[in-house]
């Protein structure tokens, strides 16, 4: 019996993948470097200094600059991406959401935010779904970030819970294997080929909340 869900944010909660992309584009244009949607997958759950510096890899100019240039880069990138989210509200929340943890809620299952966003709490804020959260990891405060099961594991350990228990839901390739990683049960949204090690996967998460709320918590 399913006790807590470890959901990601971004791109599981709201579209934030897409705002978090076009100011990743804006510094890689500078840079010089060139980025597509493609290679977006590859930054998706991945921490702000990790992102830049695969960017920079990509663009093959990993040795450019040193870790406080690219502390000052990621900065910047945070600064277009918070102006980009200024605005965010209850209707930036992907269609059910509000509904699946209001159902939660009620059916005493903890509700847990395990992004590898440092924006989170802000987002969740945003979005009207603090009465309903009922814990938020820090990034900042476990060791190793996505695809380490960390994350997870910190989620569970507030709860006092163990893995058969718990669930993870993620719209990226690590974040899967982070759940899998950590033994939890994994739902994958998106792309069931890059999220194949999911042990299951909705194409969005309105169909994930359709789910839920016809059958329960049917895993
Ligand atoms: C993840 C996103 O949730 O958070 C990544 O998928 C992002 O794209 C990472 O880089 C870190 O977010 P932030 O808001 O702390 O820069
Ligand atoms: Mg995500």
């Amino acid at each position: 019996m399913i006790k807590c869900v470890i959901f990601d944010l971004d791109g599981v909660l709201t579209e934030t993948s897409v705002q978090h992309f076009e100011a990743w584009q804006v510094i890689a244009s500078e840079l010089g470097i060139e980025i597509d949607w493609a290679f977006n997958e590859c930054l998706k759950g991945v921490s702000r200094i990790e992102s830049l510096k695969r960017i920079l890899n990509h663009g093959n100019q990993q040795d450019r600059f040193s870790e406080q240039e690219i502390d000052s880069i990621a900065k910047r990138k945070n600064e277009i991406y918070l102006a980009l989210i200024q605005q965010f509200n209850e209707n930036h929340l992907f269609k059910g959401v509000r509904d699946l943890f209001e159902f939660l809620s009620a059916s005493n299952i903890k509700i847990a935010i395990g992004s590898a966003s440092q924006n989170a709490p802000f987002l969740i804020h945003a979005m009207g779904l603090s009465d309903l959260t009922d814990y938020i990891v820090n990034p900042l405060e476990v060791e190793k970030g996505k695809p380490a099961p960390d994350i997870f594991l910190n989620a569970m350990h507030h709860f006092n819970l163990t893995p058969e228990v718990c669930m993870g839901v993620e719209d990226a390739e690590v974040g899967i294997t982070a759940i899998k990683s950590a033994g939890m049960f994994a739902v994958g949204i998106g792309d069931a080929k890059i999220l194949h090690q999911a042990d299951v996967v909705y194409e969005t998460t309105e169909d994930f909340v359709k789910k839920v709320l016809s059958e329960g918590m049917f895993f």
